[in-house]
């Protein structure tokens, strides 16, 4: 949802930077700076804020600060109006499809001060912004949990000549949700964020004055685009007055003034890019595979669950490429992968223990057929195709054929 009115958001925003300031006050300490720091800003707007609230707290040693904006007359306004040359700008839908590949693997932090309340798509927002980190990067976002005006805007997408207009997409994202909260930290973890904070935020605005109100509430119209030209004077008035009279905004008389406020509740998130590894040992076949395959074909033991004993990919052609395939599609693209084949042997009784300790499915076989499920059973695996019997010095060993496939993979 951009916002494409820089000059009005400049000269009446004083909420976010009043918020941000309060806000850093308390939860600076959760930024841990990295030494020589590349930054991003998402929604950066027309640059306000960022000057009086978040620039005090920049190290000095900051390698580069990217700010950034879905909205193209935003960065302009940003850039031309910027006291800081080194600064970098550019234009940035956070929740686009696919975020330009200089950006990726490249921010050690990345800051959204009311940002993502204005995200349709957070989840995807939130799987960017773990691309464009570094390992071990983190983010840090403020956002309201209901935006102020979006009472408004449920009302007018009732309406029977505005709901044409869609005003439910320029709302907040989780504002039909009965828990926002919980919205937010499914999509976090969903995107990959295994590790995060949020924090809640409450707190009154007072607006300096009606004409602040106004102002403001018309430079964050993000539906007036979308409005046909000869209808927005008429839409304006019916949204502005609709704002007044909500639960986020209310109106007071002292001394005999109108004072506006807006009562508001936002999230505080943080959350860090992890390094991840795994190292995985897999049989392409297990022990017992082939004989539960075996038990499963006959009628008397074809109900007790079998099946959940034999390893997945027991009947693929190709065990190897459903496990690669598994991980490809799971998100590891950086893995090894091994194969190792060898003997396993087994002494005395040891082999039949073993099997049955591994047979998941006994509980389901009823005490009157348990005996023989197990004696059959113990038939079965001694006669698999991989399994070979000899003696050796007055004792049997059995031993199994085995391929084993070790697996290496990095989250990245
Ligand atoms: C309420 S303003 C906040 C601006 C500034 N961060 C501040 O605190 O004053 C929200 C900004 O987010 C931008 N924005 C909205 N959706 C966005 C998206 N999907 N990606 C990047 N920026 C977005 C808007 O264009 C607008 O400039």
């Amino acid at each position: 949802m951009a916002m494409v009115l820089p000059e009005l958001f400049a000269k009446s925003n004083r909420i976010t930077t009043v918020i941000t300031q309060k806000q850093l006050k308390t939860y600076n300490h959760l930024m841990k700076w990295k030494k020589n720091a590349s930054v991003l800003e998402i929604g950066h707007g027309e640059g306000g804020n960022f000057l009086k609230s978040f620039y005090p707290y920049l190290p000095s040693d900051v390698k580069e600060y990217v700010a950034t904006d879905i909205s193209e007359s935003m960065i302009n306004y940003a850039r031309k109006n910027s006291v800081l040359p080194w600064m970098e700008f550019g234009q940035l839908d956070i929740a686009a499809e696919q975020v330009p590949l200089e950006y990726l693997n490249r921010f050690d932090h990345i800051f959204g001060f009311f940002v993502m309340h204005m995200v349709r798509q957070p989840r995807q927002a939130f799987k960017n912004l773990l691309n464009i980190l570094k390992e071990d990067g983190t983010i840090f976002l403020t956002f309201f949990k209901y935006i102020p005006f979006d009472v408004a805007l449920d009302r007018l997408s009732k309406h029977p000549e505005w709901k044409q207009y869609n005003p439910e997409n320029f709302m907040s994202p989780y504002y039909y949700s009965p828990s926002p909260r919980e919205e937010w930290e499914r999509d976090l973890v969903k995107a990959g964020f295994q590790v995060y904070e949020l924090f809640e935020d409450s707190g009154i605005y007072e607006h300096v004055d009606e004409n602040e109100y106004d102002n403001l509430f018309h430079s964050t119209c993000t539906i007036m685009p979308s409005i046909p030209e000869n209808k927005r004077k008429r839409f304006w008035k019916i949204y502005l007055d609709s704002t007044k009279n909500g639960i986020y905004n209310y109106v007071q008389i002292r001394d005999d003034r109108k004072i506006f406020f807006t009562n508001y509740t936002m999230f505080v998130a943080t959350a860090r890019k992890i390094f991840a590894e795994v190292f995985l040992n897999i049989l392409e076949h297990t022990t017992i595979d082939e004989p539960m395959d075996k038990m499963l074909k006959i009628p008397e033991w074809k109900n007790f669950g079998l099946e959940n004993s034999i390893s997945p990919y027991y009947y693929s052609p190709n065990p190897r490429q459903e496990w690669e395939r598994n991980l490809y599609e799971t998100g590891f693209r950086n893995y090894e992968f091994f194969e190792d084949n060898g003997v396993y042997e087994f002494e005395d009784e040891e082999f039949d223990k073993f099997v049955l300790s591994v047979s998941v499915v006994l509980p389901t076989i009823p005490d009157h057929k348990l005996e023989y499920f197990k004696q059959i059973f113990r038939e079965l695996t001694r006669k698999g195709e991989k399994v070979h019997i000899q003696q050796r010095n007055g004792k049997e060993i059995v031993s199994f054929d085995y391929k084993l496939f070790t697996i290496s993979a990095r989250k990245s």
